[in-house]
């Protein structure tokens, strides 16, 4: 059978692990649309890429269910579908304990961390079942998405929600061989912890060192490919052994 050229949707594909994720699929040769706030970075990796692959980026916040439906939309009439997603975008929470954490904090790190992982399954699940070819989509939570930590109620609640979003959203698409998946990363290097003690986390670390942007876009190069075609609603923990102690 001849394959067509697979298609992919990344969020937060900016930086850190969803550029590393746009740069390993773009090395395999697949269509990518790319999704983030920040138009500058998006643009230079827009022509990072561009050499390797056909990329189309869309600046927006994927917390914007409108947002995210109209991208969507654009990639459903653009001829070519929808294969694999990969929800990534997301936001830590600052530090505070739960009875000191603001209502506005509490009520933006739901809607970045997770509604925004609502609307890209609602509509990337219809897409796929209009295609009737299948698909595979991998959302981002955390090692905080199966284990808990002081200081961070937002970020912890988001991202166990996210696992049992994706557990749900796995069940919904079985039938029409739309596979679901979720990662649970430990600590990355990434901006995203740029403000953290990076050798006093490393240290908490079985493996004694934070992992890399490029490990965790191998996992997700796996659960997206046809190599994983039996995987779904599963909980992928990539974090050197720090949630097993
Ligand atoms: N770095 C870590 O240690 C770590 C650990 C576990 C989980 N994660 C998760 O991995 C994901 C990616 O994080 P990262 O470390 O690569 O961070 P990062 O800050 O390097 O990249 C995140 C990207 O998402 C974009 N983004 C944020 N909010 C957005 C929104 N509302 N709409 C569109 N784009 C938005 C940012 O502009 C940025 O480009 C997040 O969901 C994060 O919670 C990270």
């Amino acid at each position: 059978m001849i394959q067509h050229t697979q298609v992919a949707m990344i969020t937060g594909a900016a930086s850190g692990i969803g550029k590393a994720v746009a740069e390993k699929l773009a090395g395999q040769g697949y269509i990518l649309h790319l999704l983030d706030l920040n138009a500058t970075a998006l643009a230079q990796l827009e022509a990072e890429l561009a050499t390797q692959s056909k990329v189309k980026i869309y600046v927006g916040d994927v917390s914007d269910a409108t947002f995210v439906a109209d991208v969507v939309a654009q990639i459903g009439s653009s001829g070519q579908g929808l294969d694999c997603a990969f929800n990534n975008a997301g936001m830590t929470s600052p530090a505070a304990s739960i009875d000191e954490l603001e209502l506005d904090v509490w009520q933006q790190v739901l809607d970045v961390n997770l509604n925004s992982i609502f609307y890209c399954l609602k509509y990337q699940i219809q897409l796929m079942k209009q295609q009737g070819r299948g698909g595979s989509i991998v959302n981002t939570s955390s090692m905080l998405g199966l284990i808990a930590t002081a200081h961070r109620a937002a970020y912890v609640a988001t991202k166990h929600a996210v696992t049992g979003l994706t557990k749900a959203a796995a069940l919904d698409g079985a039938e029409y061989n739309i596979r679901v998946n979720s990662i649970h990363p430990g600590y990355i290097e990434t901006p995203l912890i740029a403000h953290l003690d990076r050798q006093a986390l490393a240290a908490k670390h079985p493996i004694q060192r934070l992992g890399s942007s490029e490990e965790v876009a191998n996992l997700v190069y796996f659960l997206l490919s046809k190599e994983a075609s039996f995987v779904t609603g599963s909980q992928y923990v990539i974090d050197g052994g720090y949630s097993i102690q």
